[in-house]
């Protein structure tokens, strides 16, 4: 085996440079591996194409990759059901081809995120594989088991790809619990054995010269199915706790939970400073800021604004000094930013920019899902072409239901996890430069306009404007540790906060609507130094032309 255990010396410089985690001044980059680069034209993008586009990422300017799953699986939820920890799937390649990932990344001072998902593996695991074949095989207890007579499972919990949580296994007389789907059986947590089986699998990646994890569904590893609690059970802390003391063994690690139930006050758990437990929380409520409340997630109504920048600036404000946040519009189980946020039509590339603006402003580790730096926006298909498990169990339950299919279209044209699925748009090239075989997906079809090959060219481009972001945040610090103060609350149209830090401020001002703004801060803007706008030209100061966003700085006199 091939260790990649020399930090090169771009990442130790990083590392040495002060008190500040590294991960705080950090812009992360996901990649979803199946939808990014294929280099063998099978249609699936993998680890070799990957490798060809580092200096892509490199011109980006971001720190480290969060590699969606490219483990050993089935692919029945793509790779979120692994079947080996230790192993990556042929799909994407082999063992040294990871290896020579992590090395060239290092090369570029870019370190890798791996996503691990262990709150279930898949049924094709060595482990379950096990653990179905007797009630008293060493393995059994690695998942949850209840006894039943295969006519009513033992209570009403319902997976999140729909049908109940339990599935029914004849030869043992048993249910096992899945919180996803049936062929992503649950790990039991309660078993000390199971853990420190985790915990060597996690120490042998780190040895690796892995950078980090992203933590799948972190929340659900405490449950007590009995008592149908699923997330944050009494026990989650503690659990995380003790991974972090004997898994996390490298200080450098950065550590992000993904957690769909937290609040702010579970988050300052999550992510407490004296690292008990995580680097970052990867929080969804600013997702979950719909004008009607109490519906499910394909029944989204448009996004209330007002509600959206409270939501905002709570976190901002409950986190600062005591936790550590995740800043994402997108990542791959979400629709596309540009389509849910912003405008898809002529204002699709000053929407996107002003998205951006908007959220690297803030304070926490900023994310930029594949595609977003070039405004990518959702697809439309036929609905047999839709690939992704949950769609599609939600097509075949909905249509059982009786509902009209016009509704079903709509429904998922804009929510799908497809949307955000389709292959990266490198250029204006059949199947966008991503394949030279049939992507396993449709490439969406806009790729002659929005790719990568013309944004890197120019200078106004939605790429330019992450580029620029990027480099903003390296070089003022106010970026990382300055102070959040929302200003314009009700303000209907406008987004605008101040970030504070000694003696720099910035102001960051954003219209979210596709129509002018008068500009009441307009006094205050003309005194600082403009940074970064999502337009290319000055207009009138008064007024915020649609989407118009920017970033001004105000730095005291030094004293002489
Ligand atoms: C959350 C992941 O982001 C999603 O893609 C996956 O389907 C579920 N967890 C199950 O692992």
């Amino acid at each position: 085996m091939m260790q990649n255990t020399v930090k090169t010396a771009a990442l130790t410089e990083t590392a040495e440079k002060g008190k500040t985690p590294w991960w705080k001044q950090a812009v992360i980059y996901q990649i979803y591996p199946r939808s990014f680069c294929d280099s063998n034209g099978d249609g699936i993008g993998d680890l070799a194409g990957i490798l060809s586009r580092l200096d892509y990422l490199e011109e980006l300017g971001i720190d480290a990759i969060w590699l969606s799953p490219v483990f050993r699986s089935p692919q029945d939820d793509n790779g979120y059901d692994i079947s080996d920890y230790c192993d990556i799937d042929p799909i994407f390649g082999t063992l040294e081809e990871m290896d020579s990932l992590i090395r060239e990344a290092g090369k570029r001072g870019i370190r890798i995120i791996m996503d691990l998902v262990l709150n279930h593996t898949s049924d094709q695991h060595r482990w379950f594989l096990e653990a179905k074949k007797s009630r008293d095989n060493p393995f059994h207890d690695f998942y949850i088991w209840r006894d039943g007579d295969g006519t009513r499972p033992p209570n009403g919990l319902k997976a999140s790809f729909g049908g109940s949580a339990w599935e029914w296994v004849p030869e043992l007389g048993q249910y096992y619990f899945h919180c996803f789907s049936v062929r992503q059986p649950d790990l039991n947590w309660e078993n000390p054995l199971l853990r420190q089986e985790l915990y060597r699998m996690i120490r042998w990646w780190i040895r690796r010269g892995i950078g980090g994890f992203r933590l799948d569904v972190v929340d659900l590893f405490g449950k007590e199915p009995d008592r149908e609690i699923t997330s944050d059970g009494p026990g989650l802390h503690a659990l995380i706790r003790e991974m972090s003391r004997e898994a996390f063994i490298d200080p450098e690690l950065v550590t992000v939970g993904e957690a769909w139930s937290a609040d702010t006050e579970s988050a300052k758990l999550y992510s407490s400073p004296d690292g008990a437990e995580l680097s970052m929380v990867f929080q969804f409520e600013h997702h979950l800021a719909d004008r009607e409340a109490g519906k499910d997630k394909w029944h989204r109504i448009p996004v209330d604004f007002v509600r959206l920048k409270k939501i905002l600036a709570r976190w901002q404000q409950a986190l600062s000094g005591c936790g550590w946040n995740s800043l994402f519009w997108e990542n791959h189980d979400l629709p596309r930013s540009v389509s849910r946020f912003g405008d898809e039509g002529p204002f699709r590339e000053a929407s996107a920019k002003m998205l951006a603006i908007a959220l690297h402003g803030m304070q926490g580790t900023p994310y930029i899902y594949q595609g977003e730096e070039l405004g990518m926006t959702n697809i439309r298909l036929p609905l047999e072409e839709y690939r992704d498990i949950e769609t599609r169990n939600m097509i075949r339950e909905n249509r059982e239901a009786g509902l009209p299919e016009a509704w079903i279209r709509q429904s998922v044209f804009a929510i799908s996890r497809d949307n955000a699925r389709t292959p990266m748009q490198w250029d204006d090239s059949e199947n966008a430069g991503f394949s030279s075989g049939t992507p396993w997906i449709p490439v969406n079809p806009n790729y002659r306009e929005i790719n990568a090959a013309e944004q890197r060219k120019r200078p106004d481009s939605v790429f330019s404007c992450y580029r620029t972001l990027n480099r903003l945040r390296k070089r003022y610090p106010v970026f990382t540790d300055g102070t959040f103060r929302l200003l314009l609350e009700e303000d209907r149209q406008i987004f605008a906060y101040r970030r504070e830090n000694a003696g720099t401020s910035l102001l960051v001002l954003c219209n979210f609507s596709g129509e002018c703004a008068a500009n009441p801060l307009a006094a205050e803007t003309a005194a600082g130094k403009l940074l970064i706008s999502s337009y290319p030209d000055s207009g009138d100061p008064g007024v915020l032309r649609p989407y118009e966003a920017g970033i001004y700085l105000f730095e005291r006199q030094k004293e002489e």
